[in-house]
């Protein structure tokens, strides 16, 4: 059985000072976490795995209610896929009374979902803050799923001046293309097919801008027309940014990403590419 540890305390005393790798979830695991585990066993002598549904990176308490939460099903999956220790902390072991600190981290959080999801962000980096101070871990892993949240944690990690190095592993998608998601249970099978047409608008993207197209006008207009073959999905953005700032961009340039957001039924969806033209 893996250890679980629920006070902060548990943390140091299983460290030691090996190299050590940290994989920050809010469980309902899932192969795209499960991959980021693996990786981080591969490269790291302990592997800690936090599972803690943030209430502060929340905007919608429904959300934050509905959140899937099976700590015995996480801590199983989390055993085989090679980690050493589940940080299960209760809200008040992470915000104890009193607690006042918010960290906000202005640029890449401005934009995007950072809109659509006010506060989220600032959830985030106080979360992840927190976090890389308790497990001062070597590494810390976190998936382009999320790219805008790995773009804000790695702004977050060099101003602060966090422990380790954070690592960024790439996307891991369903047999159709679809990012896996926590989020991807609540669709009807009717959705879960219309849901499709997000990796596909971004592959057509990609897929121009490989073979020459740069213009960004041209690759959105693409891009919308995949959306639009599936009747029930709502953009909410189609977007082609710098992979960095996340500012949109009008011609394509290296480090370039398309960033993208739907509603299908009650379920948000995101995911993104990275874009490299002909040659570049
Ligand atoms: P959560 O949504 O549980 O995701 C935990 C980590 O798994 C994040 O780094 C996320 O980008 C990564 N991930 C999720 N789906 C993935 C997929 N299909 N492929 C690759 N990686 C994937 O993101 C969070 O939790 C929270 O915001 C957190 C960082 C834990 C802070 O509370």
């Amino acid at each position: 059985m893996i250890p679980v540890a629920t006070q902060r305390q548990d943390l140091l005393a299983a460290l030691g000072g090996e190299a050590s790798g940290l994989v920050p979830t809010m469980g309902a695991l899932h192969e795209g976490h499960l991959a980021l585990i693996r990786r981080a066993a591969a490269e790291n002598d302990r592997v800690v795995v936090s599972v803690f549904v943030n209430p502060a990176q929340f905007d919608d308490p429904a959300d934050l209610a509905r959140y899937p939460r099976d700590l015995e099903r996480d801590a199983a999956l989390v055993a085989e896929a090679g980690a050493d220790l589940v940080f299960a902390p209760a809200v008040e072991a992470i915000y104890p009374s009193g607690f006042a600190t918010r960290v906000e981290v202005a640029g890449p959080s401005n934009r995007w979902e950072g809109v659509a999801r006010p506060g989220h962000f600032g959830g985030v980096a106080t979360v992840v803050a927190i976090l890389l101070n308790l497990v001062r871990p070597t590494r810390a892993y976190f998936g382009e799923k999320d790219y805008q949240q790995l773009v804000v944690v790695r702004r977050l990690h060099a101003d602060l001046a966090l422990p380790g190095e954070i690592v960024g592993c790439p996307t891991v998608r369903d047999h159709d293309g679809l990012a896996l998601s926590s989020r991807n249970a609540r669709l009807s099978p009717d959705e879960r097919h219309q849901a499709s047409a997000v990796p596909r608008a971004l592959s057509r993207m990609a897929d121009l801008t490989a073979s020459g197209q740069i213009d960004v006008e041209r690759l959105i207009a693409a891009g919308s027309r995949e959306l639009a073959a599936a009747p029930d999905l709502v953009p909410e953005y189609l977007a082609v940014v710098d992979g960095e700032t996340l500012e949109p961009l009008t011609v394509v340039r290296p480090g370039a990403r398309a960033l993208v957001a739907v509603r299908i039924g009650t379920v948000r969806l995101i995911d993104n590419v990275a874009l490299s033209a002909a040659g570049a």
